[in-house]
């Protein structure tokens, strides 16, 4: 009762302060959160250490963070040397790209990520098709739209660079003899999708024993990338400071948000139900939703690339995850029979999940624009004005969830939730993670 009473004081306080902070100018009203709005916010902060990643046993080894890194900047792992995934991935743009939607050897359907918080996540990409950071690795290096290599090319690409291949076998064991001819061709991977093409055909020609060590390299090289990227994180936003001054009674940490701010955050976790689907310390619930977002407008000529095509989403990706030669449950997991397996004998498909992606972080969000898995939308106001109209939104049938309803938030309530989004920016990650070579 009289912790409760405390609080009105040193918010309605704390308002006066920063109200006249501004140019002398006060604030007409004050803000002050109730009990459920402070519970709630304390269990949003602080952003907790990422959570283990027990199928990649180097997920946590400095060698191993050191090989990713050196990895994640090098273009050499591209079919012309011209990608990396720092092409995409680019830590001057809180590791995204400021693209509607990726080009990389090609132009993409779906927007680049951010990949600061990365780690906290339960499934990876937009459509969760894969279940661990290593798996989803492996995507990009063969993805001919990306970076368009195939796996013996990328062990042939460390095997012949003297650091990357001390520092692999260091970790690894010996790589096998990528320079015989005899045993691997110049390039092969498996590619189910067509079976007509040379780098199928010339994978099928590898022995049974190099066909599964080309694998092995694959998967470790993917496991130094994920351990690269745990450490991509970026808390200590001003709500973060914000929420150490409720915990810690301390008037100049809760300055740390201003009084919009403030308002935000209560439409956040109350009229706007933004907390539906972003809540918890990373500010998602790590599942799927259709959000009913229109497909980005192509604006390529010949209508070709994005949005040309529905995007099933979700649907399509627990389908292609089910594929996968690279679960957790696979021979390449380090714990095939832990919580890994649990999440995917969960797992199940339906006709809802058609049309749905996965609920981004909105930490550092103001940082990662443009926004959706298209990058339909160019500011955090046009998000909002999205959720608070539904203007333009997709029609829906009957199997999809209706969880979002028009919210007929005022403009200034509007202002409030971006300022609110505004103040979840954190601290950016340190210049020791960027690129090696720009670094020397
Ligand atoms: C051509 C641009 C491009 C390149 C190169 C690229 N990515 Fe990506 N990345 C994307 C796009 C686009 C997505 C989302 C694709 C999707 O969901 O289908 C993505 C998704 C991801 C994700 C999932 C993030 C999440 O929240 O689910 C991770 C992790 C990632 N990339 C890491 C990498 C790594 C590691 C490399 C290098 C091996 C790489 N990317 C290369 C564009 C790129
Ligand atoms: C039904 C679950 C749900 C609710 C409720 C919800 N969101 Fe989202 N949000 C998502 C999903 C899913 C996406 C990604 C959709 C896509 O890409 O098509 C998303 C995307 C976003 C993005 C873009 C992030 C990025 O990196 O591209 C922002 C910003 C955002 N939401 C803010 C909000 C706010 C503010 C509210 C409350 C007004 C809200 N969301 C309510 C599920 C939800």
């Amino acid at each position: 009762m009289i912790k409760g009473r405390w609080w009105t004081v040193c918010l309605t306080l704390f308002v006066l302060v920063n109200g006249l902070g501004v140019g002398g100018q006060s604030e007409s009203h004050s803000v002050s959160l109730d009990a459920r709005q402070r519970r709630i916010a304390l269990r949003m902060s602080p952003l907790p250490p990422a959570p283990p990643s027990p199928t990649n046993a180097v997920a946590d080894d400095p060698r191993a963070q050191q090989l990713g890194r050196e990895l994640f900047f090098d273009r050499g792992l591209s079919a012309n040397g011209t990608v990396a995934c720092s092409t995409c991935h680019d830590p001057s743009k809180a590791f995204g790209d400021g693209r509607p939607v990726a080009e990389g050897l090609g132009l993409m359907d779906r927007h680049t990520p951010s990949l600061l918080n990365v780690a906290h996540h339960r499934w990876f990409f937009w459509d969760g098709r894969a279940d661990s950071l290593w798996a989803q690795a492996l995507e990009p290096l063969e993805e001919p739209k990306e970076m368009g290599s195939n796996r013996v090319a990328v062990a042939r690409h460390v095997y012949t660079r003297p650091r990357l291949r001390a520092q692999y076998e260091a970790l690894f064991g010996p790589l096998p003899n990528l320079d015989d001819p005899k045993r691997f061709p110049t390039a092969a991977r498996p590619w189910p999708e067509s079976p007509q093409h040379e780098q199928h055909r010339a994978w099928l020609q590898l022995s049974e024993a190099d066909r599964a060590a080309s694998n092995r390299v694959f998967v470790n090289i993917g496991k130094s990338l994920e351990a690269y990227q745990r450490q991509l994180v970026s808390a200590d936003a001003p709500f973060d400071r914000f929420v150490a001054g409720l915990r810690d009674h301390d008037l100049t940490k809760l300055a740390a948000m201003s009084p919009a701010a403030v308002r935000g955050y209560q439409l956040f976790v109350g009229k706007a139900q933004c907390r539906t689907c972003h809540f918890g310390p990373n500010f998602t619930d790590r599942e799927f939703h259709n959000t009913r977002v229109p497909p980005r407008k192509t604006d390529v000529a010949g209508g070709e690339g994005a949005g040309s095509r529905p995007d099933p989403g979700r649907h399509r990706g627990i389908r292609r995850l089910k594929r996968s030669p690279f679960t957790a449950t696979s021979e390449y997991s380090d714990e095939r029979d832990g919580a890994g397996r649990q999440k995917l004998a969960t797992l199940v498909n339906a006709a809802r999940l058609w049309g749905s992606f996965k609920t981004p972080s909105l930490r550092n969000v103001s940082r990662t624009a443009p926004y959706m898995h298209q990058g339909q939308f160019r500011t955090l106001r046009d998000v909002v004005e999205f959720y608070n109209t539904l203007e333009g939104a997709t029609a829906v049938d009957h199997h999809a969830e209706t969880v979002l309803v028009p919210l007929r938030m005022s403009d200034a309530e509007v202002d409030d939730l971006v300022e609110f989004l505004q103040a979840l920016d954190g601290a950016p990650v340190s210049d020791l993670l960027g690129d090696p070579n720009s670094a020397k």
